[in-house]
Order: structure tokens, then sequence, then C-alpha cells
């Protein structure tokens, strides 16, 4: 089939390059000139892995191509997809959704006869009435039809995401409209997949629901690891205990700094923006939503408290900026408060990121970026681990232990050893246990 993808982000491209690794054969839509460029010359705008070769491959192949001529585009197209973002509104934390309406006056007006329009952006509910009421509104002789078909790629693994998708959701009004997307995806390499067959609606709503559980998922258990630093248990057992239970699962429960990216944040305010539009209040989303604020914010005071209760004049090693590992991107990183926060307590903060140091420039100002893990950990009164990467666990710790101006440990994400750090010579600092450098009353033990 020709599919048309407009909107060349995280989920554009991905749809894109992985639709075109099916067979189909797919052009990629965007009126950023200069990432249209890059993307011709094989240079990704993001930061994810198998992305490259997988957008090379297929354009040498002739199944995919960019351009920024929407009419070209749709020549001939089975169906049009709509990628471009819906960022929260700063005014009210709406989802904006200024560039998908443009998107369809577009379509609208390029279109060269009937075509079915797909929402792969997530968008509130009723986005799709709205969007089909423009298309028809344009006053062309032609049939369109919205379908809802959202994506649950996570940002590091989207490709696999994508390729080996858990569902996949159709929500669509007609039945025209429902055999196009399923023909889609009916090409092989989805067989035994899930389909959700579902209204439009429902689909929309779907979407979001799932973001906000996932992010409750993870409030949860960043809450029990408190009560376990409190009460003397370790979270990671907990969290394995419980993700035993068939009923709740292990993944999502590992406990953190708090969620960030580009969905979980916005997701959750949608929605919650969403319910009370019709008159409902979603008081777990909102706790969920003002209880990861906290908690992202707390985590400069556990580094001050880690260093007897100041850290002014200290030199602070940050290894981690990235909301999460195996992405560059930065949107809603705990390192933006953490950074920001230490920064206003008098600290001067060193920083490495595996992949995220040119998205982190642009944010943070007198900030030491540092070529790998031990540059910026030399000198350091405490080395702060934010981000998973498996480089970060894979630190040797005597080598770090011999950079450092004094031997403290914050590891925000569990990926060392305690016994292994504690052993090089670390007061070592974690969550969800009681720390080793607290006494039993939970007063922080001074360092030698
Ligand atoms: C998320 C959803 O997972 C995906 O389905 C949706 O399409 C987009 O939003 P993403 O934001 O890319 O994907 O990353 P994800 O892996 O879900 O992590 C989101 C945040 O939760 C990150 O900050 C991550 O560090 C955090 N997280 C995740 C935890 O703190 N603990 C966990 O166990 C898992």
């Amino acid at each position: 089939m020709k599919l048309v993808i407009i909107g060349s982000g995280y989920v554009g491209l991905v749809a894109g390059a992985c639709f075109s690794e099916l067979g189909h054969s797919v052009v990629c839509v965007d009126n950023d000139m200069r990432k249209l460029e890059a993307l011709k010359s094989g240079i990704m705008p993001i930061y994810e892995p198998g992305l490259e070769r997988m957008v090379v491959a297929n354009m040498a192949a002739g199944r995919l191509s960019f351009t920024d001529d929407l009419g070209a585009a749709l020549v001939s197209a089975d169906a049009a997809f709509i990628a471009v973002g819906t960022p929260p509104r700063p005014t009210d934390g709406h989802a904006d959704m200024k560039y998908v309406f443009a998107v369809a006056r577009a379509i609208a007006e390029k279109a060269h006869g009937d075509l079915v329009v797909v929402h792969k952006s997530t968008v509130p509910v009723g986005t799709g009435d709205e969007v089909e009421q423009i298309l028809n509104a344009a006053g062309r002789r032609f049939r369109f039809s919205v379908v809802s078909n959202p994506e649950f790629l996570r940002e590091g693994v989207a490709i696999g995401d994508f390729m080996r998708p858990d569902r996949i959701v159709i929500g669509a009004e007609d039945e025209w409209a429902r055999a196009v997307v399923s023909r889609v995806y009916g090409v092989k390499g989805f067989e035994g997949t899930s389909v959700l067959h579902t209204s439009r609606r429902s689909a929309e709503l779907l979407k979001y629901a799932a973001n906000a559980f996932l992010a409750m998922k993870i409030t949860f258990i960043n809450e029990i690891a408190d009560l376990c630093e409190a009460a003397g248990g370790d979270i990671r057992d907990v969290a394995d205990g419980i993700g035993l239970d068939s009923r709740i699962g292990r993944k999502f429960l590992n406990a953190g700094p708090g969620y960030g990216g580009s969905c979980f944040p916005k997701d959750t305010l949608a929605i919650s923006k969403t319910a009370r539009d019709h008159k409902v209040q979603l008081r777990t989303v909102e706790t969920v939503i003002q209880v990861n604020e906290n908690r992202k914010r707390a985590m400069a005071l556990r580094v001050l408290d880690a260093c007897n209760g100041s850290v002014r004049g200290k030199t602070i090693a940050v290894l981690g900026l990235a909301f999460k590992a195996d992405t560059d991107d930065m949107r809603d990183s705990p390192a933006i408060p953490l950074i920001q926060a230490l920064q206003d307590f008098g600290a001067t903060v060193r920083a490495y990121d595996p992949e995220a140091m040119d998205n982190a420039q642009g944010i943070f100002s007198h900030v030491t970026f540092c070529d790998d893990a031990m540059d910026a950990a030399t000198g350091a009164d405490a080395v702060v681990i934010l981000t998973e990467w498996q480089e970060f666990r894979e630190l040797n710790l005597l080598k770090l232990r011999s950079r450092v101006a004094a031997p403290l440990l914050v590891d925000f994400r569990n990926l060392l050893s305690e016994d292994a750090a504690v052993a090089s010579g670390f007061d070592y600092w974690c969550i969800g246990r009681k720390n080793s450098a607290l006494d039993l009353l939970g007063r922080p033990i001074a360092a030698e």
C-alpha cells in the first residue's frame, strides 16, 4: 500500500521507517527543510537505536522517501497518518491541537481522492470527530474517514515496540476505514498480534488511559520505595514480589527519581483536563501528577542529605541527563530540576550523558559538560547516577573512587550493588533501601 506519514518526529519517523520495512511504500512529509535534508542524507534528527539503519536501507530500496510537498505525496495514497506533535498548552495544560488541525486542513486541500486519515499522534477524545468535520467542511467531493490508531512506542525501544506490539488498536467509525487500516497491518510481521477494533473515541481514550496507568504504576512503586527506606524494606524485593503476581507484572516497577519524557507528563495532564471538561475528576491521575512533580524536586534534597545537609561550594557529578536510558530526549527529565536546585544550593555541577549532551547544552547554564563518567567524577564531592544507562551499571568503581574528592555515591536508579560500592570505599545512597550512610535513626553518618 502507499502510505503518507505527516510529521517526522519520534512517532512519525519510526512509523514510516517500520511501515516501509514491512513492505509498504511510504512518503514522510515534514515542513522542516533542514530535517528533511538531513534525513535524505541518512542523518537522523533523533537518537533511536536501529532507526538509522532502517531508514537508510528502505530509502535505498525505494520504499521510503521524504518531502515537504504534501500534494505530491498524497497522489494514489491509500492512507495518510497524522503524526505531528500535540504538546501541552502552556496556559492550561490541554493538548495543543493546532498542528493536527493545520494538517487536517492541508490534507483536505491537497487530497486527490477518497482518503482514510489515521491519527498516530496521541489526541484528546473527540479529536477524530473534529478532524473529520474539518476534512469534510473543505467541500471537496471526496470521502474522508478518520481512524484513531494510537501508538504505544517507548523511546529507546521504539523500533521493537512498533514491530512487536502487544496490540494494534483500530478505532474506526465505518467499515471502509476499518478495512483500509486493517490492510495496513495485515502485512507479514504482525501475524498473531492482537487487533482491537473499537470506536474512535474508545481508541483515543485508551491511549491516554494506558499512559496514565503506567505513570500511576511508577508513582506507586516510588512511594512504596519511600516506605521501604523508612520501614527497612528493600524496594527491589518488594517490586519483584508484587510483580510475580500475574495481575500486576514486574514491568514499570523500577523505583527512581520520578518519570519524565514527552508523554507521561503531557498525557496525564491532558487526560485530567479532558475529564474535567466532561465534569469528571480523575483524582488518582491528578495525585500522580502532583506526587511525581514533588518527587523530581525532592531528589536534590536527597543529595543534600547525603552531603551532610549542604552542597555549597561542593562539586557534584551528575551521570545521566536524558529522561531515561537509550534516548537523547531531555523533555521533563528529572535532571532538569535536580541540577537547577543543586546550583541554587551553591553546588558546582559536572555532567555527562552518553547521548543527551547536545540537547542538554541548550537547557543548562554553568554546567561543565564532560567527556565521560570518569571525567565528570574527577574532583567531585558526590557522584549522582540519574539515568539508567548500561555503561553506568558497568562503572569501574575502584577507578571512580580514585577520581572523586569525596567517596559519596548517590544512585537514584539502584543500578549498582551496594556491597560493591561500599567495598570500593563509597558511602552508597540509593532508592528504596535504608541508606548505608544513615545510622539506625536515619541520620547521615559523617563520611571519613
Ligand atoms: C511512554 C509509554 O511507555 C509508551 O507506551 C508511550 O507510547 C509513550 O510514553 P516513554 O515515555 O518513551 O514511553 O518511556 P517509558 O519507558 O515509558 O518511561 C517513561 C518514564 O518512566 C521515564 O522517565 C522512565 O525513567 C520512567 N520509568 C519507567 C520508571 O521510573 N520506572 C520504570 O519502571 C519504568
